[in-house]
Order: C-alpha cells, then structure tokens, then sequence
C-alpha cells in the first residue's frame, strides 16, 4: 500500500471562508484505490509554503502527492511553478493526459497550466481547483499512476502485460 498526500491550495479555503470539496474528493478516491492518505493539508497560494509542504511530504517518504488548485491565471496562481521548482525529473505526460481528455469536457481545460513531477520517491500531480475538473482528472491518471511509482521505488521492473 503506497502513501499519499493531499495539498489543497486556496486562499479562502485556508482561511476557512470555502469548504474544500475537492482535496476531500481526492482523499476519498485515493482511498477507495487503496491509498494510505497519511497528510490532507489546506493552504494558501504562497510560492515559498508550497515548496515547503511539497519538500516536507517527499523528504517525509510520501509516494503520491496530489495538488488541487492555484493552476490558472490569476495573479496568485503559483502551483505548477512551486512544483517545477522541487521536481527532480518531469513527468509532461500525466498533465498531458488530464488536458488532453478534459478538453473532450470543455475547452476551458487548456487553461490549466498544471505539471507534474518526481521529487526523490514521491510523484507530484497538480490539478486544477474545482470538484468538476479535479473529479474528471482523477478518472484519467489514478489507475495508471500505481505502476509508475512502483517502478520509481523499485518494486516494479517489469512493463510487459
Ligand atoms: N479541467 C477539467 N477537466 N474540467 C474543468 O472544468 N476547468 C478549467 C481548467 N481545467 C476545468 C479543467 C478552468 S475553468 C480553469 S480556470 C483551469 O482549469 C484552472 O483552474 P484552477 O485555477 O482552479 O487551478
């Protein structure tokens, strides 16, 4: 059973002013696929507190580290540029994959700019903020991600089916 992490970026959700439907979305889903969600954290869009939570969860052993929100464009939209910032090794294809079947959705998904990532043996995956976009991300990555970072932490070697 791997860990995982849930780190919800929001200024009103940290001040308590937005109840956080969708980092609790995740948790329930990472749940369901046998996830171990030991860290669910609400915090506001501050560049140098998101590096801080991401380091702390990796250096803290946590394989899957899910972000929600802060992807736009707005002025306070600094997550994907907090995740470039802690990643050893880009992982493009995953946030290609959340773009590419959102945008069969709605348009609005190439206004994401989400990425994702590895950071010593934790994956990092951001996703945009609401429940809609979060809930239709989930259902393009989650089941494929166990495999990646099984071969990350050296349980995995073998890719043929
Ligand atoms: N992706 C999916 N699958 N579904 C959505 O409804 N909304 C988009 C986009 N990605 C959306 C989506 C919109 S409207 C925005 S502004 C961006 O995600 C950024 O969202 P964020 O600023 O909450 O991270």
């Amino acid at each position: 059973m791997y860990q995982a992490a849930v780190l919800t970026l929001s200024d009103k959700g940290s001040r308590g002013a937005r109840e956080d439907l969708s980092g609790k979305k995740i948790c329930d889903v990472l749940l369901e696929k046998g996830y171990n969600v030991v860290e669910y954290t609400v915090i506001p869009d501050e560049f140098e507190l998101i590096k801080e939570k991401l380091i702390e969860f990796s250096d803290k052993n946590i394989n899957l580290i899910i972000t929600t929100g802060g992807t736009g464009f707005s002025k306070r939209d600094v997550t994907p540029e907090a995740t470039t910032e802690v990643c050893e090794k880009m992982v493009p294809g995953i946030s290609e994959a959340i773009r590419a079947y959102s945008m069969t959705i709605t348009n609005r998904a190439m206004l994401s700019r989400g990425v994702s990532g590895i950071r010593k043996n934790s994956l990092i995956v951001n996703l945009p903020g609401s429940l809609k976009a979060v809930t239709e991300s989930l259902d393009v990555f989650i089941d494929c991600v166990g495999h990646g970072i099984g071969v990350l932490v050296g349980e995995e070697n073998e890719c043929a089916r």
